[in-house]
C-alpha cells in the first residue's frame, strides 16, 4: 500500500527526515514510533504527497508520487493538529469535512451514523466540539477522516496528550477498524502503543533505527533485562558500571540491560554494596518495546 525509498527532507540546518524508507503491506497496523521532534510528521507529509521530499520516491496504492492524487481519493488522513471548529456540533463537523469531499447530505448521515457508532460518539451528535473532552475531540477527528470509506487511513499521533482509557479506547477502534480489512499507518511517542502494531518502525533523529514486528525486534534485541529494586531512586546510581549496556528507571525499579548476566549480576550486587544501598530484588523480564528502542537510541548516538 505505501512503499517509500530513500525519504530526505531538510529545512535549513535540520535534517528533519534522512534516507527513510519503509513498505506498509495491505491490511496490517504499522506504527511509526519515536519521540518528539524524531520526524514523524515530516515523514508522514511526504508520504502522503502534502510536502515534496529532497530527495527519496514515494508510491501509494501503487500511484506514483505523480499520481498521488488519485491514491488520495481512497486514503484517510488525520493530521497531528486535526482542525475541528469549536462552535459546530459534532453532527456540524462531520458534515462539514464530509461536503469538502462533495459527498451529498444523505451519505454522510448515513456513514456517520454507523462510524460514530464504532466511535462511541453516538450520543453527543449534539455536542459542540469545544466542550468535548480530550479523547472525544481525537474520536471525532477519526470520524471525520473515516467519512470518506477510506481504504487506507494514515493517523499523526492520534492520541498525544490523551489520557490513558481513552488512548485504550482508540486503540480499540483502530483494532476493529483494522479487521474490516483498514491498512492503518500511525505515528505515536509511546511504546506501549508501538506493543500493539504489527510492524513497527522505530524513528530517531530522522532515521529509522530498527524494522519489524514487535515480537521480532525483541527476539533479535541480544540483551537480557533484569528489573532491579533496590533501596534508592537515584537514577544515576548506575553510572559508570560499565558491564550495564542500559539503564532506565522506572519510577520505583531499574531496567538494566546485560549482554553477560554470569558477569554482570555479581556485578551489580558489588557496585551497589559498595554505595551501601540495598538490593531489594532482581529478577529477569521480558525485554519491553521501551528497553529496545533506548538501545537502538544509545547505538545511534555511539
Ligand atoms: N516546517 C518546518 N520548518 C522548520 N523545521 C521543521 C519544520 N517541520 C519540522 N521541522 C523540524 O524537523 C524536525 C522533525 O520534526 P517533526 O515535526 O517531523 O517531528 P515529530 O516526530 O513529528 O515530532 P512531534 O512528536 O513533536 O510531533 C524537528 O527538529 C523540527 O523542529
Ligand atoms: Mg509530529
Amino acid at each position: 500500500m505505501i512503499k517509500a525509498a530513500g525519504l530526505t527532507k531538510t529545512f535549513g540546518k535540520t535534517v528533519a527526515v534522512d534516507g527513510v524508507s519503509l513498505q506498509v503491506g495491505k491490511g496490517v497496523i504499522f506504527g511509526l514510533v519515536g519521540p518528539d521532534g524524531a520526524g514523524k510528521t515530516t515523514l508522514i507529509r511526504m508520504i502522503c504527497g502534502l510536502i515534496t521530499p529532497d530527495r527519496g520516491e514515494v508510491s501509494l496504492m501503487g500511484y506514483p508520487a505523480a499520481e498521488i492524487e488519485k491514491a488520495r481519493k481512497s486514503m484517510g488522513y488525520m493530521p497531528q493538529r486535526f482542525s475541528l471548529y469549536g462552535d459546530l456540533t459534532v453532527m456540524e463537523n462531520i458534515n462539514f469535512f464530509g461536503s469538502l469531499y462533495k459527498l451529498d447530505r444523505d451519505t454522510i448521515n448515513r456513514r456517520a451514523g454507523e462510524i460514530l457508532a464504532v466511535t462511541g460518539l453516538l450520543n453527543f451528535k449534539k455536542r459542540f466540539a469545544d466542550n468535548l473532552s480530550g479523547g472525544m475531540k481525537q474520536k471525532l477527528a477519526l470520524t471525520c477522516s473515516l467519512v470518506t470509506r477510506p481504504g487506507m487511513l494514515v493517523l499523526d499521533e492520534p492520541t498525544y496528550g490523551v489520557d490513558p482509557e481513552s488512548r485504550k479506547e482508540f486503540w480499540k477502534i483502530l483494532y476493529r477498524l483494522n479487521k474490516e480489512g483498514m491498512t492503518i499507518l500511525v505515528s505515536t511517542p509511546y511504546m506501549d502503543e508501538a506493543e500493539l502494531c504489527k510492524q513497527v518502525a522505530f524513528i530517531n533523529k530522522g532515521k529509522i533505527t530498527a524494522i519489524g514486528s514487535p515480537s521480532s525486534l525483541k527476539k533479535d534485541f541480544g540483551f537480557k533485562i533484569f528489573e532491579i529494586r533496590a533501596g534508592t531512586r537515584d537514577p544515576e546510581i548506575f553510572n559508570g558500571l560499565p558491564v550495564l549496556k542500559d539503564v532506565s528507571f522506572y519510577g520505583d525499579k531499574f531496567h538494566v540491560a546485560v549482554k553477560d548476566p554470569a558477569a554482570a549480576l555479581p556485578a551489580i550486587g558489588e557496585w551497589l554494596a559498595g554505595k551501601n544501598v540495598e538490593m531489594m530484588s532482581c529478577k529477569e523480564v521480558e525485554p519491553s518495546m521501551e528497553d529496545v528502542f533506548v538501545s537502538l537510541a544509545e547505538k545511534e548516538v555511539l
